[in-house]
């Protein structure tokens, strides 16, 4: 039976366990969107506290990918030593890690970039409207998500996440409520996912075939006319053969509609994308309860849990968690002493 505490593998990377720290911004690099000294303590403490993967925050594949002047970034070769940093850290504390290759689209808020999108709606009346893009936009964009991920094997990453959810650019193509096009990149669902079908396969051609490739959607908009998780597990089905080889489910962002949410309120989603494309799944959402992620994973629900805000709260969570389920973890030789008996 699988469990919290068993390895999980994709393709050859081996995880631990099945803790994962999401992706999620620091809003804390300079403008150049290099990775700081704060980067690295941040994620390496994670793994000090026993996450099995870890993914680093949205990283603009471009200036108008990010979400803030204060985004990491990996436009530039010259984020490459930075970023080796902050993996080298990582893997020195023992956990595998991914990082999640972003573009804004609408929601891009960094100082000095005309933001662009599938259509020029506002996110929010009132909010700047973006400028549609061109054909050759799209394929630029496509081509910086490539040597994006050129440089996160030069860093050493484990996996690449491609941020398709939240309403960043991806986002914005897959749902009809913010794609209006009327060529071929809108439309049917067919059409709608082809951006993501091309980012995959520019990023499978430079991503090593041994090494994972996930994609995070958000699988309910929350809001009439938009997508629901059977609406994604068709798409995803569309471009999997194109190198997903995970995705994690999320919901939301895409407009601003608040959704309720409660623990494992994303799970019935998760579930549905999982059935429908059989590719391992991975879920979050106010998930920290040890016996509750325990029960996911033993009942196949989803193949590897996220925790965001508690890892925030609490890095040595996998720690603790290991003692609630009775499962006798090896402590970092330094904090052996302080291992709870
Ligand atoms: C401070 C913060 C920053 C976040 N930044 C990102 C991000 O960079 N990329 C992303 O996909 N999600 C981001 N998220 C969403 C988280 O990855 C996660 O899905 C969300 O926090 C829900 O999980 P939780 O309830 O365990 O925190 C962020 C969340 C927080 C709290």
């Amino acid at each position: 039976m699988n469990s919290l505490f068993s390895e999980f593998r994709i393709k050859n990377l081996s995880i631990k366990n099945r803790i994962v720290m999401p992706p999620m911004c620091m809003y804390c690099a300079p403008d150049s969107g290099m990775a700081t000294n704060w980067h690295v303590v941040h994620y390496a403490t994670r793994a000090v506290g026993g996450a099995g993967l870890i993914i680093v925050e949205a990283t603009g594949v471009s200036p108008e990918g990010r979400l803030t002047s204060n985004d990491l970034g990996i436009w530039d070769d010259a984020h490459i030593d930075g970023l080796k940093e902050i993996v080298r850290a990582v893997h020195e504390n023992g956990a595998k890690i991914g990082i999640q290759l972003n573009h804004g689209g609408r929601k891009c808020t960094a100082e000095g970039v005309e933001i662009e999108a599938p259509s020029p709606i506002p996110y929010e009346e009132g909010d700047a409207v973006p400028r549609e893009m061109s054909k050759e936009d799209i394929a630029d964009t496509v081509q910086e998500f490539k040597r994006a991920a050129a440089r996160a094997e030069k860093a050493g990453f484990d996996l690449i996440q491609i941020h398709a959810a939240h309403g960043y650019l991806l986002n914005e193509f897959l749902s009809p409520l913010t794609n209006h096009r009327t060529d071929e990149y809108g439309g049917s669902p067919e059409n709608r996912v082809r951006i993501l079908g091309e980012v995959l396969d520019a990023v499978s051609a430079v991503w090593p075939a041994e090494k994972p490739i996930e994609v995070r959607v958000t699988a309910e908009d929350y809001q009439e006319g938009g997508n629901h998780a059977e609406d994604l597990g068709h798409m995803l089905n569309l471009v999997k053969d194109k190198g997903i080889d995970s995705v994690n489910v999320s919901t939301g962002g895409l407009v601003p509609v608040v959704p309720k949410a409660y623990p494992g309120y994303q799970v019935p989603s998760a579930v549905t994308i999982k059935e429908m494309t059989g590719l391992p799944v991975a879920v979050g959402g106010l998930l920290s309860d040890a016996r509750g992620v325990e029960t996911l994973i033993a009942e196949n629900k989803a193949d590897m849990v996220y925790l965001g805000r508690e890892l925030l709260r609490n890095p040595y969570w996998a720690l603790y968690a290991a003692k609630e389920l009775n499962v006798d973890l090896e402590w970092p030789k330094q904090y052996e002493r302080a291992k709870p008996r």
